[in-house]
C-alpha cells in the first residue's frame, strides 16, 4: 500500500511554495515544524508573522502593476480589516508596511490609541470605521477626530448617525456612505442590513452633508458578504455600485474614493487556483469603462482585506492522543483540542483548511474522522475540499512519538469567534500561541506569545475567585 507521503505527492503538485518535506517531516514556510512541537508542545497555534507582510506587499504590487497597465489615474490604499485578528503582534507587523486601518468596533479605537502611542502608526493613517455604531463608538471616533487623526472617515451606516458628529465632532471631518449590497442570490436575505440603501445615498448627501463644512464626503463604500469572486453576481454588484458612485460624484465634487471592502481569498487547500491579478484588473477595467461612460474621473481605490491579510499566517497543531475504532468502519483520531472551541469556523461553517500530518510521513494512510475534546457530536472534521473524507498516516495507539498533525492558514476570525481567553464549549482552553519571526539575516527566531488558557482564568471570569 501506499505511503502518506506518496498520496500528497500524487494528489497535489507538491512539494509547494508553502510546503516541502525534509527529513520525513513537514516543513511549513520554512519553519521545521516539529522542532517547534519538541520545544513548545502541543495543542499548539502559531503564527509566522512575514508571511502578513508578504500578503500585504503581494496585493499592493498587483494593484500598483494593474492600474500602470491600464493606465488607472486613482490610488490605491491598502487598509487591513481589525476585526479578522486584533492581536497587536498582528497589526504591529501589518503596519510594517506603511498601511491603513478599518475598524468595526468602539472597542478598536483605543487599540488605534494604543498603535499611535507606540509610535506605529501616524494621525495621517486612515482610520476607517465601519459598522453600525452605539454612543460609545461615536464617542471614540468623534474623540479621535478632535485630537486630530483627521483622516478617521465614520462610514455612515444609517441615516442618523451623522447627526451625533454634527454635535461632537469640532475638526474638519471626511465621510463615507456604505451602500446596503444586495446579498447573493441563494441568500436567505435579498439586501444586507448593514449600510445605506441605494435609493436614499444621494438624498442623505443633500439634505444633511451638503451645506455643512464641517463634513466632506470623500467615500462611497460597499461590501460583498461573499468575497470578491469571478461570478456575475459579483460584476453586476460592482457595476451597480460603480454607477452609484457616478450619479453622486456629479452633485458631489469632493467624492473621490470607493472602499471595496475585503474578500480576497485565501488558499484553504493546497490545490488553490484564484487568479488574483486577473481579477484586479478586471475590477480596474470595469470601474474605468463605468466612470468613461459617465464621464467621471476614476476614483481612489481603498480595500479592506482581512483573511487574505493574515489567514495564511496561522496554523494549529495537534497531538493524535488516542484511536477509537467505533464500529467497523469509523476510525476516530481524538485530538488534543477541539474544533468548535479552536477552529470555529470549521464547525459554524463547514469551513476546510489544509490539513497536513508533519511526521510519520512514510507510514501508509487510512481514512479516519477526526475528533474534538468536547462533548459535542459535532465537534469532528472529516472532509476535505478536493474530496469528502480525510486521510492521514496509520498509527498503533503504541506509536513511540505521537502522530502530529496540523491545520494550517487558519490565521483569520478564529480567536475572535471562540472568544480567546474566555469560557469555551466543555471547558477547553485556548491553546498556547508561539509567534515566529526571522532575524535580519532570515534566521528564524520563535517566542511564546501565551500559555495554554489555565484553570485559574477560568475560576475567575465564572466567578469562583
Ligand atoms: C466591512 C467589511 N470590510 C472588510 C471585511 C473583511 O473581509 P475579509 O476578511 O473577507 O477580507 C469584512 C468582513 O466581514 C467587512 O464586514
Amino acid at each position: 500500500m501506499d505511503k502518506y507521503i506518496d498520496l500528497i505527492n500524487q494528489t497535489f503538485d507538491f512539494p509547494t511554495e508553502e510546503f516541502h518535506v525534509e527529513d520525513d517531516q513537514m516543513i511549513f514556510n520554512g519553519i521545521p515544524l516539529m522542532e517547534i512541537i519538541k520545544e513548545y508542545g502541543t495543542p499548539l497555534k502559531l503564527t509566522y508573522l512575514p508571511k502578513i507582510s508578504s500578503q500585504i506587499q503581494k496585493a499592493k504590487k498587483l494593484f500598483r502593476e494593474s492600474m500602470e497597465k491600464l493606465n488607472y489615474q486613482g490610488k490605491y490604499t491598502y487598509a487591513y480589516c481589525t476585526k479578522s485578528s486584533h492581536f497587536s503582534f498582528v497589526l504591529e507587523e501589518a503596519l510594517k508596511n506603511d498601511i491603513h486601518i478599518e475598524t468595526s468596533s468602539g472597542y478598536d479605537i483605543p487599540i488605534i490609541r494604543s498603535l499611535y502611542e507606540k509610535g506605529k502608526l501616524r494621525k495621517d493613517t486612515y482610520v476607517i470605521c465601519n459598522g453600525y455604531k452605539r454612543e460609545a463608538y461615536r464617542r471614540n471616533i468623534s474623540d479621535l477626530l478632535n485630537d486630530g487623526f483627521y483622516n478617521c472617515t465614520p462610514i455612515l451606516d444609517n441615516l442618523d448617525e451623522i447627526d451625533y458628529y454634527k454635535e461632537h465632532v469640532n475638526q474638519k471631518c471626511r465621510l463615507g456612505i456604505r451602500v446596503a449590497s444586495d446579498e447573493e442570490p441563494k441568500f436567505e436575505f435579498y439586501t444586507s442590513r448593514l449600510g445605506i440603501r441605494y435609493n436614499d445615498v444621494v438624498d442623505l448627501y443633500l439634505n444633511k452633508i451638503k451645506d455643512d463644512a464641517k463634513f466632506e464626503l470623500k467615500m462611497l463604500h460597499y461590501f460583498i458578504n461573499s468575497g470578491i469572486k469571478d461570478t456575475s453576481y459579483y460584476w453586476s454588484e460592482l457595476s451597480r455600485f460603480v454607477h452609484k458612485y457616478c450619479e453622486l460624484k456629479k452633485v458631489c465634487p469632493e467624492l473621490d474614493s470607493i472602499d471595496i471592502g475585503g474578500g480576497f481569498p485565501i488558499k484553504t487547500s493546497i490545490q488553490f487556483e484564484y487568479n488574483y491579478r486577473y481579477m484586479i484588473e478586471e475590477i480596474l477595467r470595469t470601474i474605468q469603462r463605468i466612470c468613461k461612460e459617465e464621464g467621471v474621473p476614476e476614483p481612489n481605490i481603498f480595500t479592506e482585506f482581512g483573511i487574505f491579510t493574515v489567514g495564511e499566517s496561522g496554523a494549529n497543531i495537534y497531538s493524535i492522543l488516542d484511536l477509537k475504532l467505533q464500529n467497523d468502519k469509523e476510525l476516530w483520531y481524538m485530538i488534543d483540542g477541539s474544533f468548535i472551541t479552536n477552529l470555529p469556523d470549521s464547525w459554524a461553517l463547514s469551513q476546510r483548511y489544509i490539513l497536513l500530518a508533519i511526521n510519520h510521513l512514510r507510514k501508509e494512510y487510512q481514512r479516519i474522522q477526526i475528533g474534538g475534546l468536547t462533548c459535542d457530536s459535532q465537534d469532528y472534521y472529516n472532509s476535505e475540499i478536493h474530496s469528502f473524507q480525510v486521510f492521514l498516516p496509520k498509527i498503533t495507539k503504541q506509536e513511540p512519538e505521537p502522530l502530529y498533525i496540523g491545520f494550517f492558514h487558519t490565521g483569520a476570525y478564529q480567536e475572535s469567534l471562540s472568544g480567546y481567553g474566555g469560557i469555551k464549549h466543555c471547558l477547553i482552553p485556548a491553546p498556547k500561541h508561539v509567534i515566529i519571526d526571522r532575524d535580519e539575516t532570515g534566521n528564524l527566531k520563535s517566542w511564546l506569545f501565551a500559555e495554554e488558557q489555565s484553570s485559574e482564568s477560568m475560576l475567575k471570569i465564572l466567578g469562583y475567585k
